[in-house]
């Protein structure tokens, strides 16, 4: 499963590819704004940090406009995948770059019949909501189950990017859906390191070592 950061924090990024456990990352426009950077500029950046690929997303909502600015931000790195929304105007604009043989990230996906209609379209990654569709009363992880089987019954290449996780069981979840890729924040990102009983048990195996005095090196 490959794991993005969903983070425009290129110091943040910068410390968490150092795990060499970073995938690629996406961005949104509430995440450029809390950047108070110009988008091209933090795009640029974040191509840099990482080979993988970077979402950036269109702001129009008419699918020409929409080509014209995806244009503009695939020509700032090879790593740059244009994320457009899951909207008629999205899906025809999808059509255009996947014949021009430019990555697109469809996001906003909230149904398996959007998820559908992207995958037809030739979207390269899909971006069910997960934490939205939870908060709004629905099952966030049923839909990447659903998703996943219709795109394994028709051979869809389409990857499932599951979006908006908040938690690391959401990515454990995502994963055993089989989800290909979770965006996720940092902080979920650290917590997926964590468990109280890897703490505990190498305090325990420092002590005991520290009592045999010895040293490997
Ligand atoms: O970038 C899309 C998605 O990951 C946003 O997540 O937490 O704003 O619902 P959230």
């Amino acid at each position: 499963m490959q794991l993005f950061l969903d983070t425009t924090d290129t110091a943040v990024l910068r410390d968490l590819v150092s795990t060499g456990l970073v995938d690629g990352v996406t961005t949104n426009p509430t995440l450029i704004a809390k950047s108070g950077r110009p988008m091209l500029e933090v795009i640029a950046e974040i191509c840099a940090l990482t080979e993988g690929p970077v979402s950036a997303e269109v702001a129009a909502v008419d699918a020409k406009t929409m080509v014209a600015e995806g244009t503009k931000l695939a020509a700032v790195a090879p790593n740059v995948v244009v994320k457009v929304p899951l909207t008629r105007e999205g899906l025809v604009a999808t059509g255009e770059f996947a014949r021009q043989g430019i990555q697109t990230n469809v996001t906003l996906c909230f149904s398996a019949a959007q998820a559908l209609m992207a995958a037809k379209a030739g979207a390269t990654f899909v971006s069910p909501f997960i934490g939205r569709l939870d908060d709004h009363g629905a099952d966030g992880m049923e839909l990447i189950h659903e998703i996943r089987a219709i795109y394994d019954n028709y051979g869809f290449d389409t990857e499932i990017l599951a979006a908006s996780v908040r938690n690391p069981a959401h990515v454990t979840a995502a994963a055993l859906a089989g989800a290909d890729c979770a965006t996720i924040p940092p902080s979920v990102f650290l917590d997926l390191f964590k468990h109280p009983l890897t703490d505990k048990g190498l305090e325990q195996f420092l002590s005991d070592w520290a009592k045999t005095g010895q040293s490997i090196l």
